[in-house]
């Protein structure tokens, strides 16, 4: 259990890398030493544009000047546009606006209960919700009912009822687990906190399958793999299935502000009618023309295309190491990665991740001996190269 510093007021919730930084450009942040990092991490995929991408901090700058908030009691005129451009961009028909990822599942888990006992005709109170192991939602305390990690669960009861965990890639168990009071099936399409776990091929299209054949919603967690990460606008696209509900969050905000969403079907979203549902910050002017602006970035299309383009780079790079056996398993998707650890070298996930920093990249554990690099999708190619240097040699280094 980490200590925290002495003197701190700062509740201790997190153990974050002994860095202290002050100011971020593009894919490098400085400390309060003038020490130089490459970001590895992107703030969780938050930073997918890099730190202070000029056309976002444009944005906010100029909106900063003109209007930041209305609450929902009243329009303005950047609302709309906002809503439109991210349907526009993900193939969707309506989206709901909220501030953080949390909030967004929140708002996914809301519509598809509501839909289900107005549209559906489950008995009230009934609604079931089927959900994977070891997936990362959030976490509020109905969150938090829904998780298998007991990090996250534990001490918080008493549980929010109505979810069905079954094992994550496993359609079959999903099917086993969807009876009349279901109404939606909850999956991240991979799951980034559980280490970058990528479901089988086949996995997501079945889902659908099952879904439509049983009236279920199929809501997709897209809030840290969507939004260029995997190398498409949405990780969804990889396997050409369009979600009921999709809840967006991270770097839909840019960086800079937090900005969630819930994008889907008219039918489903349309049953959360005036004062069912709300946010007093969720959709405000500033959020919406930094989610405009990252809209704007994402609409071209290159963005994704250097995802898979710079991902291939990372793919063969982190597969020799698995080859050298410094990585036990290594899964690579778009610019994204989760790499475990050998645990023959004697580092576990956060020793790695510490050494990392020492040589100036900065990374995050996950769940043990496993590290995930999600770089922003802007980084340049000699930058990844360095990162992927660094980490071999750090690696190489402990084989000795
Ligand atoms: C897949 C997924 N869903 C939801 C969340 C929660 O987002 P937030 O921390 O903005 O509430 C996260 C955060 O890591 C996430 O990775």
């Amino acid at each position: 259990m980490p200590v925290p510093a002495a003197g701190s007021v700062l509740a201790p919730n997190y153990h974050p890398l002994d860095v202290v930084l002050t100011t971020g450009d593009g894919s490098w942040v400085t400390d309060v030493h003038g020490t130089r990092y490459l970001d590895c991490l992107a703030g969780y995929s938050a930073l997918n544009f890099g730190h202070r991408h000029p056309a976002l901090v444009a944005a906010a700058k100029a909106q900063l000047d003109a209007l930041t908030l209305t609450s929902r009691a009243f329009d303005h005129d950047l609302l709309e546009p906002f809503a439109r451009a991210v349907t526009e961009l993900t193939g969707t028909e309506m989206l709901l606006p909220m501030n953080t990822g949390a909030e967004a599942v929140e708002t996914a888990v809301k519509a598809a209960r509501k839909w289900g006992y107005d549209v559906k005709g489950v008995a009230p109170g009934q609604a079931t919700i089927v959900v994977a192991e070891g997936a990362f939602h959030g976490r509020t305390t109905t969150i938090v009912s829904m998780s298998t990690d007991p990090e996250t669960r534990d001490g918080f009861g008493p549980y929010t009822p109505g979810f069905r965990v079954v094992p994550y890639g496993d359609a079959e168990a999903v099917a086993a687990a969807i009876d009349e009071t279901t109404v939606a099936v909850l999956i991240e399409p991979v799951q980034g906190e559980s280490g970058v776990i990528i479901p089988p091929t086949g996995y997501l299209p079945r889902l659908r399958e099952l879904c439509d054949d049983a009236d279920v919603l199929l809501v997709l967690d897209e809030i840290q793999s969507g939004l260029g990460r995997t190398g498409t606008t949405l990780a969804q696209d990889l396997a050409a299935v369009r979600a009921d509900l999709t809840a967006l969050g991270k770097a839909l905000g840019g960086g800079i502000l937090p900005v969630s969403a819930v994008v889907g079907r008219r039918d489903v979203l349309g049953v959360l009618t005036p004062g069912t549902h709300g946010s007093t910050f969720g959709g405000n002017p500033l959020a919406c023309a930094v989610g405009l602006a990252v809209v704007d970035l994402l609409r071209p299309g290159d963005l994704q295309a250097r995802a898979r383009e710079l991902g291939g780079l990372l793919t063969d790079r982190v597969d020799a190491l698995v080859a050298e056996g410094l990585l036990a398993g290594a899964r690579t998707v778009g610019l994204w990665a989760g790499l475990d650890v050998e645990p023959a070298l004697g580092l576990n996930g956060r020793r790695t991740c510490e050494l990392l920093a020492a040589r100036g990249v900065l990374a995050k554990d996950t769940h043990g001996s496993t590290i995930r690099l999600a770089p922003a999708l802007t980084i340049s190619e000699p930058d990844l190269a360095l990162a992927l240097d660094t980490l071999t040699d750090v690696l190489r280094e402990a084989a000795r």
